[in-house]
């Protein structure tokens, strides 16, 4: 007893909160927060004797539910929202040069993320295309997408070309909100990804808004990832004012993926696994 009272004479902090291994440093438990006591202001009055400090892993905490809130609010794909890069899976495909093809965009993915500071200085982007759906471009680009929130937390709006318009389209006759502010977010993003352009021909007004954002996009240096079926140079089919193409053209790095769906092949492997709970191996 004498021993104890001597040590907390020498040193009055007592740290109340038991450790958990929910604290990534071992200190806290998981809250965040270490409650200490400090028994040398225990007589004085009106003095709290107790309080709470932060725990080291408080900002990283912090640091993550910011990166959360930012995956949550990007509006990547659900299904594609634990998809990275490295689990891209090149082996996927089936003849030797659709691998080599999604080889070289896999490593240009993983060095886009890489040098993303700089790529964004630039304001480049990346144009993921091919004529086949389901060989992989809106999972690639989510992947960018996810490395990007995780290692720089930056801020992205993931939408799909045709609900990009329908959102600014939404607008008229609304009284709450008008159709420059929609355009107005997706031309400021910090990283706009628009999935699926130019799925088929452009009215002269869808043609208008992506010029639109396309357009501020390119003068203010804004990265923009797009996806879509056709090769930049053959947008103009879909978007025949010409200006579109030369925007994009100017703001993203070309990248061709394989011409093979992996969707068929992930079906059967799933009915696979289905087939064996029903019917056993
Ligand atoms: N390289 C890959 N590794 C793992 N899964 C893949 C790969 N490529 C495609 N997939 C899967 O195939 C399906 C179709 O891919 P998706 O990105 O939607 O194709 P696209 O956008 O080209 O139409 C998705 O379920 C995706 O998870
Ligand atoms: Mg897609
Ligand atoms: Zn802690």
């Amino acid at each position: 007893m004498n021993d104890a009272r001597n040590s907390l004479a020498l040193d009055p902090i007592e740290i109340l909160t038991v450790p958990s291994d929910k604290c990534p440093m071992g200190k806290c438990d998981g809250s965040g927060f270490i409650w200490i006591k400090d028994w040398s202001k225990r007589h004085e009055k009106n003095v709290m004797d107790e309080c709470k400090k932060e725990c080291d892993c408080y900002q990283q905490q912090q640091k993550q539910r910011e990166i959360d809130k930012k995956l949550d609010l990007s509006g990547i794909p659900p299904i594609f929202s634990r998809a990275t890069v490295h689990s891209f899976d090149t082996s996927l495909y089936t003849s030797d040069e659709d691998r080599n093809i999604a080889e070289v965009a896999k490593i240009a993915a993983v060095n886009f993320v890489e040098n993303y500071p700089i790529m964004k200085e630039h304001g480049k982007g990346l144009y993921l295309y091919s004529r086949v759906k389901g060989s992989g471009k809106t999972r690639l680009a989510s992947s960018i997408a996810n490395a990007l929130i995780k290692q720089y937390g930056a801020d992205i709006a993931f939408i799909k070309s045709a609900d990009l318009i329908s959102q600014v389209k939404k607008t008229f006759g609304s009284k709450e909100t008008n159709a420059s502010d929609v355009v107005a977010t997706f031309r400021k993003v910090e990283l706009l990804i628009v999935d699926d352009l130019a799925l088929k021909g452009a009215t002269s007004f869808e043609e208008g808004v992506i010029y639109d954002v396309m357009d501020y996009r390119m003068e203010n240096k804004k990265p923009t990832i797009l996806t879509s079926n056709v090769t930049i140079q053959d947008l103009e089919n879909i978007y025949p004012g010409g200006r579109v193409n030369k925007r994009i053209n100017k703001m993203a790095m070309e990248i061709y993926m394989p011409e093979e769906s992996i969707r068929d092949q992930e079906a059967e492997q799933e009915n696979a696994e289905f087939e064996k709970i029903l019917f056993g191996e």
